[in-house]
């Protein structure tokens, strides 16, 4: 018979990307954002931060941790002699999730299945990139990386390998501004400080 062209009828790879993040419909989280929020950082970066999700500001301005963890962040990264210009940084989940408290946006966090389908974008990111060290930013942010349960406890001074990359695991930024009790704030700016300082050593 005739030959059918390579091509023809083949269907899309399934669960292909949208070309855009922002166009991203892998999950309901679209519809309560101002606008998706994407990593930034030099492409060849050795370093990559994850962090969670964005904030209040990072949802409106569109840029990763420019908002209270976004200070906790910097203030990190100074200790550790690490320009943020030079690393990659990112969130697990791209969109920002939050409830109506009054007139505030509260953070929510995010469940299991947004983190899943957020996981390709990641995966992209990592892929492009192609971090040395990439330092997981909390607990989600270490399960999205790992892409398994893992307990942040486990890992906070163990690093493990993903493929060619060292994950590196330290608290959330904006854990420092409300944890009380078990450990404080300075406990936790330090830690993430430190591992931020060995990443660069290891990077
Ligand atoms: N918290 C995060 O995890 N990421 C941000 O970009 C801002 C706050």
């Amino acid at each position: 018979g005739k030959p059918v062209p390579m091509e023809a009828g083949r269907a899309q790879p399934p669960r292909a990307l949208p070309s855009t993040l922002d166009q991203c419909r892998r999950c309901e989280l679209w519809r309560h954002a101002t606008q998706a929020v994407p990593g930034c950082g030099p492409q060849g970066a050795r370093i990559m931060l994850v962090g969670e999700q964005p904030g209040d500001q990072e949802d409106l301005a569109g840029q990763p941790f420019i908002g209270p963890a976004g200070q906790v962040l910097d203030d990190a990264l100074r200790r550790a002699e690490l320009a943020r210009e030079t690393v990659y940084l990112t969130n697990a989940v791209k969109h920002f999730k939050w409830v109506a408290r009054g007139k505030r946006r509260m953070h929510k966090t995010p469940g299991q299945r947004e983190v899943e389908a957020c996981a390709a974008w990641l995966e992209e990111e990592i892929a492009r990139v192609k971090p040395r060290v990439i330092v997981a930013l909390g607990a989600t942010a270490l399960r999205a990386v790992l892409r398994r349960a893992a307990a942040l406890q486990d890992h906070l001074d163990a690093p493990v390998l993903r493929g060619d990359a060292l994950v590196m695991a330290t608290y959330h930024p904006s854990y420092a501004l409300r944890v009380q009790g078990v450990r404080t704030p300075a406990q936790v700016a330090a830690h993430i400080a430190e591992t931020l300082a060995r990443a660069r050593q290891l990077a």
